[in-house]
């Protein structure tokens, strides 16, 4: 592992340009007229990969965005990786709020990250994260040191609901076949407080649409007589959580997974500075659902928000008037056991029940996912916090992710494979927002910390033989 170090050390400024290049494209997979970007990064990633020595790279179309494969079969004694991440990536919006453009990439320091950030879109989810284990798999190749098999497959859709990857996995089971899935789309606690992430959260979204008079009237003349569906669409919002901030739609928690006070207490073990986090987030208290704690909020909980809501007038000054129609994009975050088709169920009655007589309202499911949670004793998961150890130089932490990532669940059900989830961002790394930034120390650390893992799954899954 020496020279893997040296050979990292030799050959920083070089991966760091080369992630650079990547981080211009822009690989928006959510707006077709960005396609033509998002299949350019499909070949710069697909050449990448031949580059470091991947056998059969190919950029596999998909009635959506394209999918990269590529493997090294070194050994069929030997155990298999399968590499996962995406190399599309959110939109940038709003652009007026970016310190510098977000695809020209620059490093900048700032308080958590003293050595510099990378501060473009997809810095950290997941261009610079799914390269890692590019640059990583260099390096062992380089050295001659590859203990596993490796195959890396890198969608292009993961931040609109990766549509095409089920049925891609389905269909080549064969090519895919692994003893694990690694990931690295997620976070720690700190630079230095390492953690594994040993749950992420479901996701069911929906979309509603209420409707009112049958156009658009004048709020003189009709105001207070007639029902504003915009007025109406707010007060069914409120109601969708009561004064303990409970969901209210019927049913939501039913399944929801129970935690031993023994579990709790170890997720609650974490640092986690209260009044740092108000300050940086600029809110004066938190809120979220009585008698849990905000580490449990986010991690173990189910939680419901309206991304986006809209109708009538919005554009300069003032117009009078009584729209017909108002619209919400409303998401749930699901934890284990819930099941994200029922809920759409439950949503879908619970919303039409709202509705008072003078309206009419629609409601459509976008895409959802399944939680997960990935058990602690497996090999996959010991050879994990071994590696993190190796490279922090302490035991890291297991950690529930409140974000999502739909196609984890879909590994275990379809390549019958474990997951590790093994990301390197932290949580203040503004993803999806202005300002993504990705911390040089995160960069190279993940760099240093995969062939360790690499390297102790093979020893144990040999001495588990
Ligand atoms: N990498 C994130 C998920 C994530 C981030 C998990 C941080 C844990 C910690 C992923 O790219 C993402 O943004 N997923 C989406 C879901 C998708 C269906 C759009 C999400 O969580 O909103
Ligand atoms: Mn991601
Ligand atoms: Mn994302």
């Amino acid at each position: 592992m020496k020279d893997l170090k040296k050979y990292l050390d030799a050959n920083q400024e070089r991966f760091l340009n080369e992630l650079l290049e990547l981080l211009r494209i822009p690989s928006i997979s959510a707006d077709p007229k960005y396609k033509d970007d998002v299949r350019r990064m499909a070949e710069a990633t697909a050449e990448h990969l031949r580059a470091v020595g991947l056998d059969k790279v190919e950029v596999c179309s998909t009635p959506g965005h394209p999918i990269v494969y590529g493997e090294k079969m070194v050994n069929p004694k030997a155990p298999t990786i399968l590499v996962y991440g995406h190399y599309d990536v959110q939109p940038p919006d709003p652009l007026d709020l970016w310190t510098s453009p977000p695809f020209e990439p620059v490093v900048k320091k700032t308080k958590l990250h003293p050595k510099g950030a990378i501060f473009a879109r997809g810095s950290c989810d997941d261009k610079g994260q799914f390269f890692m284990h590019v640059k990583a798999f260099e390096m062992m190749s380089k050295n001659d040191t590859l203990p596993c098999n490796v195959k890396f497959m890198i969608e292009g859709e993961e931040e609109v609901g990766s549509k095409n990857l089920e049925k891609f996995c389905r269909d080549n089971k064969k090519k895919l076949a692994c003893d694990m899935v690694l990931i690295s789309d997620t976070s720690i606690i700190g630079n230095n407080t390492p953690s594994l992430t040993v749950g992420l959260r479901g996701l069911c979204y929906m979309e509603v649409e209420v409707t009112g008079p049958n156009k658009d009237l004048h709020s003189g003349v009709y105001g207070g007589a007639v029902a504003n569906p915009v007025n109406v669409l707010c007060q069914m919002i409120a109601s969708l959580h009561d004064k303990k901030n409970r969901v209210t739609v019927k049913g939501f928690y039913d399944d929801v997974e129970k935690l031993s006070a023994k579990e709790r207490k170890r997720l609650n073990d974490a640092p986690f500075d209260e009044k740092t986090y108000m300050k940086d987030l600029g809110v004066a208290e938190l809120r979220g659902e009585d008698g849990y704690t905000t580490i449990e909020r986010t991690g173990i909980r189910p939680t419901l928000d309206v991304n986006g809501i809209w109708g009538g007038y919005i554009g300069e000054g003032a117009k009078t008037v009584l729209p017909s129609k108002a619209y919400a994009k409303i998401s749930m975050r699901l934890v284990p056991h819930q099941d994200p088709k029922k809920t759409e169920k439950l949503f879908q009655k619970h919303f039409e029940s709202l509705a008072p007589k003078s309206v009419k309202v629609k409601v459509t499911a976008h895409h959802g996912g399944y939680p997960v949670v990935v058990p602690t004793n497996s090999v996959e998961y010991k050879a994990a916090e071994k590696a993190m150890e190796a490279t922090f130089g302490k035991k890291s932490l297991p950690q529930r992710g409140g974000g999502s990532i739909p196609i984890v669940a879909m590994f275990d059900q379809v390549l019958d494979a474990r997951t590790v989830l093994m990301g390197f961002g932290l949580d203040s790394d503004d993803i999806h927002s202005p300002n993504e930034h990705y911390g040089l120390f995160n960069f190279y650390k993940g760099i240093e910390t995969i062939p360790y893992f690499h390297q102790f799954y093979a020893e144990m899954k040999r001495g588990k033989k």
